[in-house]
Parts: structure tokens; sequence; C-alpha cells
């Protein structure tokens, strides 16, 4: 007797600019390994995007999130177009897919891939993740403003703070550092934020007592920036609200090499809506339509989106696929100092795959 093999539907959305050129390496990077794995991955191609604004009035169609509410998983390019306020494109798509899929962990792991030069002499054993909370805290509607164009002008934004949001965030921290190194640093600023900081903090303190085996602090916002540049390997996971783990999660791709090798996944820990899986990196219109895109951002993201869907194998397959084609002397693109094209850095990825052993 035969048994069909597990096939995955996966929503597809290049969106703009290099978006649309780092998404076909992943897919076809994705169908390599789920055919060495024995499962399928069935595509549907979306075209939301500023393209799709610029004609349509709408970065997606009315119904677009009920369309793919029942997908197992949204792997996303990037948006952003010029021309296109950037407000448009974040709140026309991202943010309306990350809250109404409660993908409430933005999950984004950075390493220094071997091989790759960082641009800080210290770089060499980071290995360490940021945990955002992705909906809700500095990044919120709720404010206005007031007497616009006057000379008393004002603008007031309002943070939201929940227990459940925060609580949730912070045992997702703890619960996947006890999978690492067990080591937990908290991004505050309860000295000068004083209502929603303290209240951060406090649920900390909270949660971090459920978890003995896992050791924990809390370090200042500006401090800990510093810190990252300073010594990023003394760092393993770290929880940070919305804005705060925005900038965390740049600073530490950067400090890892290049925004172009940094992956994301939006996680529903529920498993009740698709996860979505993006690189960190945006549409790049300084070099979009030149062929010179770094894929890997893409392809890590893509890996990360099969650990979530259960195929933990196919995602290392990936990632040790990665990381042979960087190795020492390997294929660059020019974000890390070569001259390779993003076809030539996938071909190589293809072929670092092939030639490998399967994984399991
Ligand atoms: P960006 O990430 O698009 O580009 C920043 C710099 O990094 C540029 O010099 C670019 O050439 C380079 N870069 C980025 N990815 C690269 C890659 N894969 N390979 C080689 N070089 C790469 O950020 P920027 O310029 O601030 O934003 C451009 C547009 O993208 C904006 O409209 C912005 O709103 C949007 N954006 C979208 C995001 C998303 O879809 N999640 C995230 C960040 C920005
Ligand atoms: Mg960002």
């Amino acid at each position: 007797m035969t048994s069909s093999p597990p096939e995955y539907r996966i929503a597809v959305i290049p969106g703009d600019g290099i978006g649309t050129e780092v998404i076909p390496p992943a897919l076809q990077t994705l169908d390599l390994v789920a055919a060495r794995h024995g499962f399928v991955l069935r595509y549907d191609h979306l075209d939301w995007s500023c393209t799709r604004y610029l004609v349509t009035g709408a970065m997606m169609p009315d119904d677009g999130l009920d369309r793919i509410a029942g997908h197992d998983a949204v792997l996303l390019g990037a948006v952003g177009w010029p021309g296109v306020p950037d407000h448009v494109s974040l709140w026309g798509l991202l943010i309306p897919i990350r809250r109404r899929f409660r993908q409430y962990v933005n999950l984004r792991p950075i390493r220094v891939l071997p091989g790759l030069p960082g641009p800080l002499r210290d770089a060499g054993a980071v290995d360490l993740v940021v945990v955002r909370e992705n909906v809700e805290g500095e990044y919120s509607e709720i404010g206005g403003r007031l007497n616009r164009g006057l000379p008393d002008e004002m603008a007031v934004q309002e943070s939201v703070f929940t227990r459940p949001g925060v609580t949730r965030i912070v045992d997702h921290a703890f619960e996947l550092a006890a999978t690492r190194r067990g080591d937990v640093t908290s991004a505050t600023k309860s000295n000068g934020i004083v209502h929603t900081m303290p209240f951060w903090d406090e649920i900390v303190r909270e949660r971090a007592a459920r978890y003995p085996g896992v050791t924990w602090r809390q370090e200042h916002i500006d401090a800990l920036a510093a810190k990252l540049v300073l010594r990023p390997s003394a760092y393993d996971v770290i929880v940070a609200s919305n804005l705060f783990g925005d900038i965390l999660s740049d600073l530490a791709a950067a400090v890892a090499g290049s925004i172009g090798i940094a992956p994301a996944g939006n996680i529903d820990p529920s498993r009740q809506f698709p996860s979505m899986f993006e690189p960190v990196h945006g549409s790049a219109p300084d070099i979009a339509g030149q062929g010179i895109a770094n894929p890997v951002g893409a392809l890590w993201s893509a890996s990360m989106m099969l650990d979530h869907l259960g195929q933990p194998d196919a995602a290392r397959d990936v990632m040790a696929g990665i990381e042979t084609a960087l190795a020492d002397g390997g294929v660059r693109t020019p974000d890390l100092g070569g001259t390779a094209t993003t076809r030539e850095m996938t071909d190589a990825v293809l072929a670092a795959i092939t030639a490998a052993p399967t994984g399991a």
C-alpha cells in the first residue's frame, strides 16, 4: 500500500522590487528539498503589491485574507515602492496579515554564517534570536493629529501593552530559550517610559519565575543596542516590544554581515492561522531589476517555513546548502563584496544541496 505524500498549501506573495527576484529562487530551492524528502508544496501565486495598488487602488483584494486563511503558510518577498507611501504598503498588507492571522511572534534568528566577514571584529560566534512582539505595543492606530497646519499643531500616538499580549510573547521567548542556550534578555526602557515599560518588566519577572532552568536579565534598550555591537556573542534570546524588536533585529542583522541574508518569521504559535515567512530586507529599489539581489534572506526564510511545517530535515538541507555555497572562497553577491548574480548564488545553493547526502 502506498500512502500519498504530505502536501502543504503555500500562499506566495513576491511583492515589489527585489521581492520578485528572490522569491523564485526560494520556490526552486523548496521544490528541490521537497522532492528529496518526499513532500509536496502547492503554491498560490498572489500579485499583492504596490504595483497592484497603483493599478487598482488596493494592495490586495477585499477578501484577500479570507482567501489565504486556510493555507499552511505564507511566503512573502518584500513590499514597498517609490511613489507609494510606505505606510500604505505596511498598513495595507503586512500589518493586516500579521494581526488578522494572530502572528504575534516575530522571530528573527541572527547567525554569522561560516566564511562571511561581518563588519565587527568579534562577530564570529553570534547566534541569537530576537523575539519581537508583533501585534501591539508602539505600532498602534490609537492617537491623532490636532490643529493641523496651525502653530500649536500636535500629534499623539498611544502605545498599547496588554497583559495577555506581553505574557504570551515573554512565554514564547522563555520556551525558545529552553531549547537553546537557556538565556533571555528583556529589552526595556522603564527608566524613561514610566507606564508601559514597568508593566512589561513586571510581567517578565512573573513569567521568568516559571522557567527556573533559564537565566534572564533586563537591559535598557540604549545600553542593549551598544552591547549588541560590542559583544553580540553574549546574547541568546532577546525579547522585545514591537518597536524595540524592530530596531534591534535590523541592528543585529547588520552585525551578522548583511541585511540581505537575514530571515524572519511572523508566527501564530496556536497554528490556527497561517504563519508568514519573509526576508528582513525591503524591496531595494536601488538595485531592483539588476539581477544582483542576495537571495539568501529569502532562502533562509523558506528554511524557517519548512521547520514550521514540520519538515526539519528539509529545512536543515536548505541551511547546509547556503552555508556550503557561502563558505570561504564561495559565491558572493555584491552586498557581500562579491560579483555573483542572484541566479549564480541560487545555482550554487541548489548545487550544494544536490551534492550533499539527504539530511535524514
Ligand atoms: P531595503 O532593505 O529595501 O534596502 C536597504 C539597503 O540594503 C539598500 O541599499 C539595498 O540595496 C540593500 N539590500 C536590501 N536587501 C538586499 C538584498 N537581498 N541583496 C542585496 N542588497 C540588499 O530597505 P529600504 O531601502 O529602507 O526600503 C525600500 C522599500 O522596501 C521601502 O518601500 C520600504 O518600505 C520597503 N520595506 C519593506 C519591508 C517588507 O516588505 N517587510 C521591510 C523593509 C522595507
Ligand atoms: Mg524593520
